[in-house]
């Protein structure tokens, strides 16, 4: 059996606004899996070799609960555009260009290690249509040490004439792919892009297909103002968004939907009763111009909300920068909602971005025990302070600011997967 133990300030979030900061503790895992995090070293490890992290932190890592993959090329550009324009100008020609295994290799390895930089070590993803570049992502992330599930697009309508698949096309290449899928730790979901893009007889069958092989499934709902009109439009026998989803067996609890900014009370009671995963991006919600997400309310609602980086409607891939940022986010909202909404604190944003994918994961909140290794060692020694700062003051400013060398360590899945040069 092998024995891990990591030496330093641990902080973890076992639920939605606590925190768990054990000073000088022990995180201690047996072949990867956590057993406990201890104030003083257990007898029976007391022969066992320890990484001594000292005066550092030692967090959670996060979970980026969307994004998509091609469009890491297209980061920080064309920000100028609502939703659908912005997809046929910039991004569907962008994510066209990954027909192109080369190129596609080269990104995706950036990709890779720039989420494992900075402490991402799950994921929930969208590469692009081409099955060949999906499986170069996936084998990239692997190599990398990030964990989760990468999705090929399906869309074989409103493409335009460069990045549309024929319906046949689509299911041919979907069963393809999942056939050559064979990865330890990143696993295929089943990704119709959204409606619009996807015929009614492509959802039936990608609805069937992830209730036959049992796969969790990913894509976009309520978005944008012109995109809920467009569904309407399309599916005049569906009331609502999310029944476009739900007639064709793609809306369960292992459903992850981006965004959901427009969803009203009914359609956010479906979101519950089913046990579908929201995926809040708030950065690309207001580059985009899209509206904002009540987050608290849905919160208290007890809806299952998680946080995603959405690159590259959402311009950062940093999980710091997603977690402080949903974080101001929620204080536009309470801004905007007359003062009558709460703003997140950072232990709570901390939770979105960390321990509240954790189900989603087949894992605990927290460092609990029974999960799989994953967690950041932080350093903060370049940064200034007029006196001894706490280790939750700490942690509060890592979320918001870090120095160039500040994540040392990253462990994925039991595995130390990244070291500061
Ligand atoms: N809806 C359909 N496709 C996309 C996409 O790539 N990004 C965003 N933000 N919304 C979408
Ligand atoms: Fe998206």
């Amino acid at each position: 059996m092998k024995v891990t133990i990591l030496h330093g300030n641990i902080v973890s979030a076992p639920e939605l606004g606590k925190l768990d900061i054990t000073e000088n503790g022990y995180l201690v895992a047996e072949d990867g899996i956590i057993v406990g995090v201890y104030e003083t070293l257990p007898e029976k490890y007391a022969g066992c070799e320890v990484e001594d992290y000292g005066d550092k932190l030692v967090f959670q890592t996060f979970s980026d609960m969307h994004l998509h993959a091609p469009q890491y090329a297209m980061l920080g550009m064309g920000m100028d555009m609502p939703l659908i324009d912005w997809l046929n100008t910039y991004t569907f020609p962008t994510e066209a260009h990954f027909a192109d295994t080369e190129m596609a290799r080269k990104i995706y390895k950036q990709l890779a290690h720039e989420l494992i930089a900075n402490g991402t070590t799950r994921v929930v993803m969208f590469s692009s249509l081409h099955r060949e570049s999906t499986l170069i992502l996936m084998e990239e992330l692997e190599k990398a040490g990030v964990t989760g599930y990468v999705g090929k697009v399906n869309m074989d309508r409103n493409g335009g004439e460069n990045y549309q698949e024929t319906t046949e096309e689509s299911m041919e290449e979907t069963i393809k792919w999942l056939e050559q899928c064979n990865f330890e730790h990143i696993k295929p979901i089943i990704t119709p892009r959204f409606t619009p893009t996807c015929t009614n007889e492509l959802m039936a069958f990608l609805g069937k297909l992830a209730k036959e092989k049992n796969l969790p499934i990913q894509s976009h709902l309520s978005e944008n103002t012109g995109e809920l009109a467009w569904v309407a439009e399309l599916h005049p026998e569906c009331k609502q968004y999310w029944e476009t989803y739900d007639i064709y067996d793609l809306w369960n609890d292992k459903t992850v939907m981006a965004h959901c900014v427009w969803s009203d009370e009914r359609e956010r009671k479906a979101i519950k009763d089913a046990g579908v995963w929201i995926a809040h991006c708030g950065d690309s919600n207001l580059n985009l111009i899209s509206g904002y997400m009540p987050v608290r309310e849905m919160l208290n609602e007890g809806l299952r909300v998680t946080l995603g980086s959405d690159i590259a409607g959402g311009d950062r891939l940093s999980m710091f920068a997603v977690t402080a940022s949903t974080i101001r986010g929620s204080k536009a909202r309470r801004i905007m909602d007359n003062w009558q909404s709460e703003f997140l604190s950072v232990p709570e944003g901390y939770y979105l971005g960390t321990s509240a994918a954790a189900e989603f994961f087949g894992e605990k909140p927290g460092f609990a025990a029974g999960n799989p290794l994953h967690a950041i060692v932080l350093t903060d020694d370049k940064l200034p302070a007029v006196r001894e700062l706490t280790v939750q003051e700490r942690f509060e400013r890592c979320i918001y600011r870090r120095q160039p060398d500040a994540v040392q360590v990253v462990w994925s899945a039991g595995r130390k997967v990244y070291t500061a040069e």
